[in-house]
């Protein structure tokens, strides 16, 4: 049965595994099973056995969403569901990935000439992905293949970020095959680039939780540089994963897109407003950074600045005193330039609210008054109201979910992740959990007309997770 290796404990070490022999169901309760059922899949595909697994996990946003690809902090935590891979290095130049689930079919292609089609975002492309980062950040023409199995359980397109643990699980992979090391911030931020290779403009959010989560505790992620501080949960409280069950792919669509652009302008139209060199900001969190004001005082900046109708992209133009062309080519991502309707104000006021939220969810986590997971669901309900109604990535689903959850005993109840479907996380008391999952289960997916096909995954406590890991063959 495969051993473990020394989960790495500090961002900034260089990942340098240490090997445990471990051949006890015990030592591995979760894994076990599964491991040895990917071994078994993994010889039947390949007629061989691999060398070692790596695992890395998706993550449910606590607070803070739509914010990092601005600059700011946000509070996640691994769970427990994840990208499992089985992995044996071959002598020839040949990448062939499978999956355990048939729904995915086979890839193969050569490791020295990666072609990642943006057009589709099939699953093998964010394998592709990770694999392509590591291989450009140490400047390799000629890789050498491998035979990988991959196996997920992160119900995918519904906000847990199913496609980054994928990126980070292959990235780690690719690593381990060739040998080298890196820190686990080094490793976060090459991943969260590379994932831009499927054509979607994310942060780092979920990449950066994946690497350097830690059991029993949420992160505040912070940018610029990348660290991770711990934050402690209140023990009282239960957090629960709800999945809409609309299924919202970021990659297939330019929603995301389009919301990281109209930050990205509203940035630049803010920056002009003050007399900034605006050609050169690209980020929200840069206006405030340059203006050294606080959040607080960037929202009224905002009302003096923005107005709340939509703007076109020729009033930006004018504005910013440069052609359609130069807007196109210069600042809009290749699948957002021919939007006609930009809402700045709105998207702003969402970016610099929320990040205030983050900051005052990590004080009253550290501060632990009485009343914390009321004032922490407080939060988090602020949280969903400006995603709906400020950054329009929520979806009737959504809101009719965390109605449900509100109803039913949680404190607090917000999408999670990029939106426009997926899941919502509910912090609920402790003791209300049994009958808040009965309820909402009743009223949310047992719905008359049959129209939700929720499975166990679909509802669900959680805690903070572990971090990515590598397993070798004992
Ligand atoms: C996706 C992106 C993240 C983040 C969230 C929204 O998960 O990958 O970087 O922007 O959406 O908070």
């Amino acid at each position: 049965m495969p051993g473990t290796l020394e989960p790495y404990h500090s961002g900034e070490s260089k990942v340098q595994p240490r090997t445990r022999s471990l051949s006890r169901r015990e030592d591995l309760p979760v894994l076990y099973d599964r491991l040895l059922k990917l071994k078994e899949m993994f010889t039947s595909k390949f007629g061989s056995l691999p060398k070692f697994y790596v695992r890395a996990p998706g993550r449910v946003n606590i607070i803070g969403e739509h914010i990092d690809y601005c600059g700011y902090s946000v509070l996640p935590m691994a769970v427990e569901q994840d990208i499992l891979i089985a992995v044996e290095p071959v002598k020839t130049h040949t990448l062939h990935l499978a999956n355990t689930n048939p729904l995915y079919l086979d890839f193969s292609t050569s490791a020295n000439n990666i072609q990642i089609d943006k057009t589709k975002p099939l699953w093998h492309n964010y394998f592709l992905c990770g694999f392509k980062g590591i291989q450009e950040h140490f400047g390799l023409s000629k890789l050498t293949g491998m035979n990988c199995l991959v196996d997920g359980t992160i119900p995918p397109s519904s906000g847990l970020s199913s496609s980054s643990a994928l990126v980070c699980c292959a990235g780690l992979v690719t690593l381990t095959v060739l040998g080298m090391n890196l820190s686990k911030v080094e490793l976060a931020e090459i991943c969260a680039k590379s994932e831009r290779y499927i054509g979607t403009e994310g942060g780092g959010m979920d990449q950066s939780i994946s690497f350097l989560a830690e059991e029993g505790t949420a992160k505040l992620i912070e940018f610029n540089p990348l660290r991770a501080t711990d934050v402690k949960l209140p023990s009282g409280a239960a957090f629960v994963i709800a999945n809409s069950c609309v299924e919202m792919n970021k990659a297939a669509t330019s929603h995301f897109n389009i919301r990281v652009m109209e930050c990205r302008l509203a940035a630049k139209l803010l920056a002009k407003y003050k007399n900034l060199q605006w050609d050169r900001i690209l980020r929200l969190q840069e206006v405030q950074t340059k203006l050294g004001v606080s959040l607080e005082e960037m929202l009224l900046v905002i009302e003096d600045a923005l107005h709340s109708e939509p703007y076109s992209p020729e009033e930006i133009c004018r504005y910013l005193g440069i052609s359609l062309e130069d807007l196109r080519t210069q600042i809009l991502s290749p699948n957002t330039q021919d939007v006609l309707i930009f809402k700045l104000y709105q998207r702003a006021k969402h970016v610099y609210s929320e990040a205030a939220r983050v900051l005052q969810f990590k004080k009253i986590c550290e501060e632990a008054p009485d009343n914390m997971i009321q004032l922490l669901g407080e939060l988090m309900n602020q949280s969903h109201m400006s995603c709906r109604d400020m950054y329009e990535c929520s979806c009737p689903e959504l809101d009719q979910l965390v109605d449900t959850c509100r109803k039913f005993g949680a404190q607090g109840s917000r999408l999670t992740g990029a939106g426009w479907g997926g899941c919502t996380v509910s912090i609920v008391p402790a003791d209300k959990l049994p009958s808040f999952l009965a309820n909402v289960h009743e009223a949310y997916y047992q719905r008359s007309d049959g129209s939700l096909a929720p499975n166990k995954q679909s509802l669900f406590a959680t805690k903070p997770g572990g971090g990515a890991l590598v397993f070798l063959e004992a």
